[in-house]
């Protein structure tokens, strides 16, 4: 093997995003590309000299060819080693946790998350620092200025290191070592959780799906719920990774994941339902005839976390993004525990949590997470919702009405609007952020506005601010909508408008989620002058 300096130009457009470089896998694929991307990343933290890394991905095309190339240039650039999931394969809060527990220097993750995947899908790459979360912002900015300016990157020719076998090999001068992806991991959630009272859950003839959507966390489920927890075999479904995720969007969500949806909405519903999204850091909670929603799961597990080993002593407090639903402030008030509201994306909750001022975290994303790594953890919510069922021994319907009853309930729903051409999507935002000072008292639909902002977010514990975080408006009534644009799309623009209306229990008079935000969906579409503007009639997902 020989290192090699390779003279290269500044690619346009590498500017990280909410969570790392993503682009079409063809454009990842083009010559210098993923190169300059990651050498951008390697000036960003100081070189990679004497350091240790870990490097995995979901699974998806081109993971384990990008992998070769990340390992030959940190040999390259002098790192000392680098542990690499076997088959190059790493959920990223598997990741987050090895990280952590080898103490290592940090990570790349190669995963565009819940995006398909395959050569006309999407690819990403994103870095988690020591701490083993997504590197802030400022770290992605200077990454970003690295893309703009780079001449050279170093890369070791020829070879390749054997991905197949668990062990130790040398790459030139720097270590490789090749680790069973689940191991770690799976011991850590036997920390957590009471694996007993779940497993005698199952014992007890309590029925599970997880639905792995031919991602991630497969193996993951296999060996935890069947595996260590008894579940029968089966129940794990779509528990092979597959590079283009059998031609679906590994999205838990209930459009993605319709066949999941389907069986739990039928006669023979299994108790409890669950999935996880492409690289494992998402999660969908179904019971029999009932959907979570991702901002009422954060508020429930907040309300019973106590029920597991790992939170018994209680929680420091809840950390939520903007955009999600109240529920969880509910909670944290009654709890007497602080509450935080941060812009979108998981590396705003890195700081909280190594703070020790948040135990929990979790975006209406279907993200929800815990000081246990720093990375949102969808098996890690599955198992935390199987520990609380274990101990209540009630239906997931009768754990939601009951919490509805105590706190009152946060309908609500996203609307996505995809590949909207850009300059359209700019005057939407544009149009209502021209317009947000004299908005309150105006009656848009059946809704007066009772105020309106842009949303800028002071970290508590660095002092940074964020702004330009999303479009809030407020009505009378407990409504409020929040409008921003996707930072993760890699085609167009996606305009997201977050729905929301907080009701008593009293009053909700069995509303169902579309009927109780049909007056805020009128009201934002009228206040924005949408359809007109976008030439959109519906949005294309509503979650
Ligand atoms: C989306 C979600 C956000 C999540 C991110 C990464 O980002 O909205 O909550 O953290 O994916 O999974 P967006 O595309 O909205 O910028
Ligand atoms: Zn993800």
């Amino acid at each position: 093997m020989k290192l090699e300096t390779v003279t290269t130009t500044p690619i346009e457009g590498q500017k990280p995003g909410t969570s790392g470089l993503r682009k079409k896998t063809r454009v990842f694929m083009q010559p210098h590309y993923l190169e300059n991307f990651v050498q951008s990343v390697f000036t960003a933290i100081g070189g990679v000299e004497a350091k240790t890394l870990v490097v995995g991905g979901d699974g998806r095309f081109f993971n384990v060819e990008a992998i070769q190339t990340i390992l030959k240039m940190a040999a390259a650039n002098g790192a000392s080693k680098v542990i690499v999931g076997q088959n190059g394969l790493l959920s990223t809060p598997a990741a987050s946790h090895l990280i952590r527990k080898n103490k290592t220097d940090g990570g790349l993750i190669l995963s565009a998350s819940h995006n398909p995947g395959g050569i006309d899908e999407d690819f990403g790459v994103k870095f988690n620092g020591a701490n083993g979360g997504p590197a802030v912002e400022t770290v992605t900015d200077a990454m970003f200025a690295a893309t703009q300016t780079i001449t050279e990157y170093k890369i070791m020719s020829g070879g390749a290191a054997d991905l197949g076998t668990v062990g130790t090999t040398q790459l030139g001068e720097m270590v490789v070592q090749v680790v069973d992806p689940v191991e770690d991991y799976a011991a850590l959630m036997e920390t957590l959780f009471d694996f007993g009272a779940i497993r005698a859950l199952f014992a007890d003839g309590f029925t599970m799906r997880f639905d792995a959507m031919h991602a991630v966390t497969g193996p993951y489920a296999k060996a935890i719920l069947e595996g260590a927890l008894g579940l029968p075999e089966g129940s794990v479904l779509n528990a092979v990774p597959l590079p283009d995720f059998g031609g679906g969007h590994p999205d838990p969500n209930p459009v993605w994941a319709k066949p999941l949806m389907d069986e739990m909405m039928s006669q023979d519903a299994p108790d409890f339902g669950a999935a996880s999204d492409g690289d494992g850091d998402r999660n969908m909670v179904l019971g029999r005839g009932i959907y979570v929603t991702p901002s009422d799961s954060l508020a429930v597990l907040a309300a019973n976390a106590h029920l597991a080993p790992a939170y018994a002593s209680g929680l420091a407090g809840v950390a939520r993004s903007m955009p999600t639903s109240g529920a969880s402030d509910r909670v944290a008030e009654k709890l007497g525990i602080a509450s935080f509201e941060t812009p979108t994306g998981w590396k705003f909750f890195g700081n909280l949590l190594d703070a020790g001022k948040a135990t929990l975290c979790g975006e209406e994303s279907a993200g929800t997470g815990s000081d246990h790594v720093r990375e949102k953890d969808g098996l890690w919510a599955v198992l935390l919702w199987l520990n609380i069922l274990a101990v209540r021994k009630q239906s997931v319907a009768d754990i939601m009405a009951d919490h509805w009853r105590e706190f009152g309930r946060n309908y609500y729903s996203r609307y996505d609007y995809e590949a909207v051409p850009a300059d359209l999507a700019n005057t939407v935002m544009d149009n209502l952020r021209g317009r947000l000072a004299d908005l309150a008292e105006k009656t848009f639909g059946d809704l007066r506005v009772t105020a309106a902002d842009e949303f800028s977010y002071l970290d508590p514990v660095d002092g940074s601010t964020s702004s330009g975080q999303g479009l809030r408006v407020w009505f009378d009534g407990g409504y409020r909508a929040v409008l921003r644009l996707s930072g993760t799309g890699t085609e167009g623009a996606t305009i997201r408008i977050y729905l929301e209306r907080y009701v008593e229990f009293a009053d909700t008079n069995g509303l169902d989620a579309e009927t109780a935000l049909q007056p805020l969906v009128a009201a934002v579409l009228s206040l924005t002058d949408f359809e007109a503007v976008t030439g959109r009639t519906a949005p294309d997902v509503t979650t």
